[in-house]
């Protein structure tokens, strides 16, 4: 039953359920599971993961444990997508050659060249709902988006820093990675080599623009 589930070259650390529901079996296992974590003290409150989490280029060549990696594509696989469509992929690049021509792929960006490399692809086929072309390629850009995201805050709660690559000649990597689709962004993970205050952010004030109820609409909503 594993190679159903489980792409070549890829094998669960945890041991898969038989029943019928098996993907989320296995998403809920490898999440539910903290024993990992628990024995490495690491603080993954969501809220401080979110506060510490800081974008980082400079990456040690240490290698990232599986149980890790695991829990980084499980927590994408958790994201919301349009309809529950899943319409994104995400290939898992383990081979040096391809990375280093991923660096090239990437305006020549070297971190791109890092422990783990997630590239995060759209797939509006398989977003089976009734709407325009444009639309369907919008809900898998934001497919992809998400779950991308959420591998990152992931990537933080395991004591790990990440890279987004926005900055790549999309063509050039799905030829390089061997697909049709259209990626989306790149995922660079690994042991940063020095921890990183976050950067600033504007304030709160300037970001959000509260709409408050129209007075006119009190008016006239008023018994004459
Ligand atoms: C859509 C998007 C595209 C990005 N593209 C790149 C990129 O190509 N190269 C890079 O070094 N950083 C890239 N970044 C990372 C940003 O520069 C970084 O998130 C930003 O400076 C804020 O820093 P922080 O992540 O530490 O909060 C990108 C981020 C996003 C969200």
């Amino acid at each position: 039953m594993a190679e159903k589930l489980f792409p070549k070259g890829y094998q669960p650390i945890h041991q898969v359920s038989e029943k019928e529901d098996v993907r989320n079996q296995l998403l809920t296992t490898i999440l539910s599971d903290h024993s990992k974590e628990k024995e490495a003290k690491l603080d993954t409150d969501i809220f401080d993961v979110m506060s510490r989490r800081r974008s980082t280029r400079k990456f040690e060549s240490k290698a990232i444990e599986e149980w890790k990696i695991e829990k980084i594509l499980a927590a994408a696989d958790t994201a919301p997508t349009a309809g529950n469509f899943q319409g994104f992929e995400i290939f898992h690049v383990k081979d040096t050659k391809m990375k280093e021509k991923l660096v090239g792929a990437a305006n020549k960006q070297p971190y791109v060249n890092a422990p783990l490399v997630l590239i995060y692809c759209k797939n509006p086929s398989r977003v089976k709902l009734n709407f325009s072309k444009k639309m369907l390629t919008k809900f898998a850009i934001q497919d992809a988006t998400l779950a991308a995201a959420y591998s990152q805050l992931a990537a933080t709660a395991l004591g790990l820093s990440s890279i987004w690559i926005g900055m790549i000649d999309e063509e050039k990597v799905a030829k390089i990675i061997g697909t049709k689709l259209v990626p989306s962004s790149i995922l660079c993970i690994g042991y940063p080599t020095k921890q990183k205050l976050p950067k600033s952010r504007r304030n709160l004030s300037e970001l959000i623009h509260v709409l408050e109820p129209k007075k006119i609409a009190k008016i006239t909503k008023k018994k004459v």
